[in-house]
């Protein structure tokens, strides 16, 4: 379980501030999908890299599984990052001189996962996403959902319960993108957490929890009512 207390975020450049994120309390549950929505600059990267331990937060509670991991040394922190949460980015977290297999081996290595082990669960993973075929192939040589697939199976390589999905489909076509949230609720329904920010209010029926974020604040809505949202939306 996810449970987040007034979580404060603020970013200091000289002397600009920028509050992302302004007291955000809120619990997500073991197993759910939930839609983080929002326009550009609310705060949506900056709540999945909190999340995520790529980012600290400037107050608050993020307690993870019982942890809060805003209170982790780096050591710790950079150990939930590579065990804890499997994150897939907008624009693709694929490594260009490494082809999809060494990709989804990459994270096993930081973890220390025996070499043999390392081929045979990637392998499976890139079964899993429809990829196998194209293992020895480099990100260059496949198209964007074709990377968003390895993506995804690199985010799982060291078996996280939580997955965080930044605008995963915000470079794809409608039905390459429709293709990727399937594939993201599968992984839901295995009893994975997953967190995806998004653009796209047809994501939302996948949905069991939609949050809406506005000027770093968050707010639940009613996911059995998505049409007052999509007229919000407009
Ligand atoms: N490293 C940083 N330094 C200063 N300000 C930042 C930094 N990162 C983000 N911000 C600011 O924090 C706010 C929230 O940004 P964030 O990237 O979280 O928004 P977003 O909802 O992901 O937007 P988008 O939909 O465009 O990706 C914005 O005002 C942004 O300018
Ligand atoms: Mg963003």
């Amino acid at each position: 379980m996810i449970e987040i207390e007034n979580l404060i975020k603020v970013y200091r450049r000289g002397e600009i501030e920028i509050i992302a994120i302004r007291d955000v309390s809120l619990k997500i549950d073991d197993g759910e999908i939930v839609m983080l929505l929002g326009p550009s600059g609310s705060g949506k990267t900056t709540f999945l890299h909190i999340l995520g331990g790529i980012d600290r937060p400037t107050a608050g509670k993020v307690m993870v599984n019982g942890k809060n991991i805003a209170m982790m040394g780096d050591k710790e922190l950079t150990d939930y990052r590579r065990r804890d949460v499997g994150i897939v980015f907008q624009f693709f977290n694929m490594v260009p001189t490494l082809n999809a297999m060494e990709n989804v081996m990459l994270p096993m290595q930081f973890v220390g996962t025996p070499k043999s082990k390392q081929k045979e669960r990637a392998m499976e993973l890139l079964r899993k996403v429809g990829m196998e075929q194209r293992a020895k192939h480099y990100p260059d040589e496949m198209s964007g959902g074709e990377q968003q697939r390895v993506a995804i199976a690199v985010a799982l390589a060291n078996d996280p319960p939580i997955i965080l999905a930044d605008e995963p489909t915000g470079e794809l076509d409608t039905e390459t993108g429709l293709e990727i949230i399937k594939m993201f609720k599968k992984l839901q329904e295995g009893g994975k957490t997953v967190i995806i920010a998004t653009h796209d209010l047809r994501l939302t029926e996948y949905a069991t929890k939609i949050l809406r974020i506005e000027d770093g604040k968050i707010v639940e809505k009613d996911t059995t009512n998505n049409s007052v949202l999509e007229k919000e939306e407009k």
